[in-house]
């Protein structure tokens, strides 16, 4: 019984792996969100030096939440799919909680663990997001 348990978690972990790949694949080359919006109430870059790739990333924030955001750039599939998912997920946050957002967040979108490197591929469009989300607040 034990042993079939095993096989299950290990059979179903493959199968959730293989989802996750293929969900940020398909956001990857179906970007939500991607494209400019007009009148937007900040937009800021950010750029990783090591691979070239680079994510803007724009909003409109009304009552002091999110309300829309858009992104624009290019890059490893990623970053690519983190920025689409955190245009859908970051709508409602107020600028406070942008703030907080971290590698933990990174993992809880994306749904995986990421190392070091993958890291910075995910935490491109969060960088870009609040340093848009601090010159609102300045
Ligand atoms: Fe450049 Fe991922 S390899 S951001």
């Amino acid at each position: 019984m034990a042993l079939q348990k095993q096989y299950f978690i290990k059979v179903m972990n493959k199968n959730s792996q293989y989802f996750i790949q293929q969900d940020l694949q398909f956001h990857a080359k179906n970007p939500s969100n991607f494209g400019l919006l007009p009148n937007l109430d900040f937009a800021s870059a950010q750029h990783n030096p090591s691979c070239g790739d680079s994510v803007m990333i724009g909003g409109k924030v009304e009552n002091g939440k999110i309300s829309h955001l858009c992104f624009q750039g290019s890059g490893c599939v990623i970053s690519m799919a983190m920025a689409s998912k955190l245009t859908q997920a970051a709508v409602g946050m107020s600028l406070q909680e942008i703030e907080q957002l971290d590698e933990s967040y990174v993992e809880q979108i994306l749904g995986l663990s990421l190392g070091l490197n993958r890291m910075k591929c995910g935490l491109l469009s969060i960088m870009a997001l609040q340093s848009g989300a601090k010159i609102l607040k300045i």
